[in-house]
């Protein structure tokens, strides 16, 4: 097979960056201040697919919504500008490549998981969300290239994480493709003038170095949250292996707790998402 290479994921990123889809002129208008949810949902509503995920969202019971929500604009004043917008980045990139049930899962999880974790930790929970959202855009950018992808990331998801896996994935990505996916989904937000907090914490989501914005630490917590759900372990067997990362802002005793309630909102959210 041919190897993909930096030039193809640059150019790929250049022409996602140029699509004049209905998501590409969402990202634009929500950069403005003087943008109104009912300006929004007008752009938005030439997307049926966008327009199905804002409203199964606002109406899921993650919002509490009782789903109560009929019209567009409502959805999306519920939601949040940031979150419109990782809907809408995520629908530009499934323009050119196929998100799986099993990405859509983990991206959900990690945000519903970031979300709690912001909650806890004092950061910007609809922030937080919206950053998991999207955190791992990079590998849908890269499997639109490399359809063989979609085998490494059903893999990839149902480990949790390590060090070592981690050091070893970006290692495996940066040497087939020049770079990591944490580095082309953050090439991906900063063309979308997404803000540079937002764009660090993607490109070192595996990588945190240093004191790390909230918003960022929540992001690598949610991360570490729903790997370790997707990997089925319990919490003996989590106790047992020393080298399974952790999330840094949930103590051991509540950490049950913590994953009992974001595996019940998330699959509840995913439920009524597909
Ligand atoms: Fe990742
Ligand atoms: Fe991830």
């Amino acid at each position: 097979m041919d190897l993909i290479s930096t030039e193809d994921i640059n150019q790929r990123i250049e022409v996602l960056e140029a699509s004049h889809s209905v998501a590409s002129r969402l990202l634009t208008l929500i950069e403005r201040d003087d943008i109104g949810a009912r300006e929004v949902a007008t752009v938005a509503s030439a997307d049926p697919v966008l327009v199905q995920r804002i409203m199964r969202m606002a109406n899921s019971a993650y919002y509490g919504t009782g789903g109560r929500v009929r019209e567009l604009h409502a959805g999306i004043a519920i939601l949040g500008f940031d979150a419109v917008k990782s809907l809408a980045l995520t629908s530009l990139v499934e323009g050119s490549g196929t998100i799986t049930p099993q990405d859509w899962d983990h991206s959900i999880t990690s945000a519903v998981a970031a979300g709690e974790v912001a909650r806890m930790i004092g950061a910007d929970q609809q922030q937080a969300f919206s950053l998991a959202l999207l955190h791992d855009i990079g590998e849908a950018v890269i499997a639109s290239l490399d359809s063989g992808f979609h085998e490494v990331l059903a893999e990839r998801r149902t480990l949790p994480l390590t060090a070592d896996f981690e050091l070893a994935m970006l290692a495996a990505e940066r040497k087939q493709y020049g770079l990591h996916h944490g580095a082309i989904g953050a090439d991906l937000l900063a063309s979308w003038n997404f803000h540079p907090d937002l764009v660090q914490a993607v490109a070192q989501h595996h990588t945190p170095k240093g004191s790390l914005s909230r918003v960022h630490a929540a992001l690598v917590d949610g991360d570490r949250i729903a790997h370790l759900i997707a990997s089925e372990l319990s919490m003996d067997q989590i106790r047992e292996q020393p080298s399974v990362l952790l999330p840094n802002y949930v103590g051991d005793p509540q950490l049950a707790g913590v994953l009992a309630n974001v595996k019940a909102r998330s699959t509840a959210m995913i439920a009524d998402l597909f």
